[in-house]
């Protein structure tokens, strides 16, 4: 029993989380969610330690639906049927540690090549992978420098080639087109290469985006991973990754404790989340997915036009969900969670966002303008 005062803190939490629930505009997570009739799994100690495609002596999980949502994204990803694998991560940051993870094993002298504007997290993954990285330039819009690029792998073209791949980044959802990548690489005759898609926003959706940006298998990618929470929706932090299975069966170990192969990153691993995503896209489908962006996208124009309209300089990447502005107030950061970098904010128009939301963001724009 949890005494009165412990339960008014619950109170007053869940009341303050309700309130700012209603001005969450700057981070990219669906606020849209309905699980309620998944909260009876919560009654038992669930967990998919091991790997998700084999048995455990562990029987209170939930590998199979783990399986499915595998099976999902590698499809929505055209991995290659016979050699793809993946696992239910606790985010995006994981699913990309996991992609450098197996360039590594692939390519112990690699150097890894990323953009100025990729996610903090990335440095910090290399760095526990010891592995040598390269930060390139962007270009305006936030997409990687090809040129500057090419010229950083010109100079290095004696060690392989890991390429970390934005497909949405985090300030202005810019998208590294990975085809354009293979051509330097080609052009470099690289052969030793591994590319990574860090689709932890766009994954979801980027196959349904007119034009298609380059990020999949086909396009070239060795593993995408994206954050589960983000665009599909999910109350904890969950991710997926799907990786081709050839480079996984290099690093798999057998455990006699758990009775299953050691080929994640931890141990322990969320059995729930598999279920919300899984619960997820049995509900949307690739139909309901489409029909999820076309909506954000609408909410997105309007946001620019009805910003632009007022005099605020408000632009968007092709198809984008985030519209960048210049830096915003600290009372209408703090107001309605805009993260803010160097002199940028940005609002992202996930499920959940409402064009009367953007109205009451507007207005108290406006307000401080006058
Ligand atoms: C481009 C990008 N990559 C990776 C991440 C990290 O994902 P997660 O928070 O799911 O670990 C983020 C988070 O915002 C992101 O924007």
């Amino acid at each position: 029993m949890l005494s009165a005062v412990d339960k008014a803190r619950l109170d007053a939490l869940y009341q303050n989380l309700s309130e700012n629930s209603q001005h969450f505009l700057g981070y990219p997570c669906a606020n849209d969610l309905d699980y309620e009739n998944l909260f009876r799994f919560l009654q038992f100690p669930i967990n998919n330690v091991g790997d998700p495609f084999q048995d455990s002596t562990y029987r209170l999980a939930t590998r199979e639906i783990e399986q499915e949502v595998v099976h999902f994204f590698a499809d929505l990803f055209r991995a290659p049927q016979d050699d793809y694998w993946g696992y239910v991560t606790n985010g995006g940051t994981e699913g990309n540690l996991y992609g450098l993870y197996l360039a590594r094993e692939l390519y112990p002298n690699g150097v890894v090549y990323f953009s100025e504007e990729t996610h903090y997290s990335v440095a910090k993954n290399v760095h526990f992978l010891g592995l040598r990285h390269i930060m390139i330039r962007t270009l305006e819009n936030g997409e990687i420098d090809y040129e500057d690029l090419k010229e950083s792998i010109k100079l290095h073209r004696d060690v392989p080639a890991i390429i970390f791949a934005n497909i949405g980044t985090t300030m202005k959802e810019a998208k590294d087109d990975i085809r354009q990548i293979q051509k330097i690489l080609d052009d470099l005759v690289i052969q030793q290469r591994y590319i990574h898609c860090d689709g932890a926003l766009c994954g979801p959706f980027a196959q349904f985006l007119d034009p298609r940006p380059a990020f999949d298998f086909v396009d070239g990618a060795d593993s995408v991973a994206i954050s589960g929470h983000k665009f599909i929706g999910s109350p904890l932090p969950c991710g997926v990754v799907i990786a081709k299975k050839r480079y996984v069966d290099r690093i798999g170990r057998s455990i006699g404790y758990i009775g299953s192969m050691d080929t994640t990153i931890t141990g322990s691993r969320n059995a729930f989340t598999p279920l919300l995503l899984w619960q997820a896209i049995k509900q949307l489908g690739k139909d309901g997915l489409k029909a999820r962006l076309q909506s954000c996208q609408a909410v997105a124009a309007y946001t620019v036009d009805a910003m632009n309209a007022k005099g605020i300089h408000a632009w968007r990447n092709p198809g984008a969900l985030t519209i960048v502005i210049p830096k915003v107030s600290e009372f209408v950061k703090n107001k309605w969670q805009l993260a803010t970098q160097d002199d940028h904010s940005h609002v992202i128009t996930m499920p959940g966002v409402t064009t009367a939301h953007i109205d009451a963001l507007i207005a108290d724009m406006t307000k401080e303008l006058a």
